[in-house]
């Protein structure tokens, strides 16, 4: 596939499908999210999610007003999350990032994915 250069709400679901895959198969980040959303990408509740993630990362990177969700709220129910999960989600991520992005336009996630990481780390007091 040819990395994209510009961010749009299809190449977003891209990202999201490629890197809730690697999350779901991962020892110890997939129970968090088969918590919530169950183990079946295809679900009603995961294409909700993915839309949700794409209406964040168009609000985050372009600012367009397609988010108005808590993003904190969300994860301080996520059990056991620690410093580490964070490492491994950011790892994920970036391997995703890679698959469907531009390295330039991958930076512009990861570097935001990184300062929000550490908001969390914050906030959550972990
Ligand atoms: C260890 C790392 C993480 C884990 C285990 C995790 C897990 C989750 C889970 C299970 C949900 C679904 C909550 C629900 O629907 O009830 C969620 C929502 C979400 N996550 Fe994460 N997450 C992590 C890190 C991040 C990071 C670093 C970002 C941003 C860069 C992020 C952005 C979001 C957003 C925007 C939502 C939707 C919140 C809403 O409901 O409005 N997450 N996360």
């Amino acid at each position: 596939m040819e990395l994209k250069n510009t961010i749009t709400r299809e190449n977003l679901r891209l990202l999201m499908r490629s890197f809730y895959i690697r999350t779901l198969h991962d020892k110890e980040l997939g129970p968090y999210f088969i918590n919530e959303l169950g183990n079946d990408i295809n679900n009603e509740e995961w294409q909700a999610h993915i839309e949700l993630l794409a209406d964040f990362w168009l609000a985050e990177l372009l600012g367009e007003k397609t988010y108005k969700g808590n993003i904190y709220g969300a994860h301080i129910k996520v059990p056991h999350i620690n410093r580490a999960s964070f490492v491994n989600w950011l790892e994920l991520f970036s391997l995703s990032l890679d698959e469907v992005y531009t390295p330039d336009i991958s930076n512009i996630f990861i570097e935001k994915a990184r300062l929000l990481s550490k908001d969390f780390i914050c906030h959550l007091n972990i």
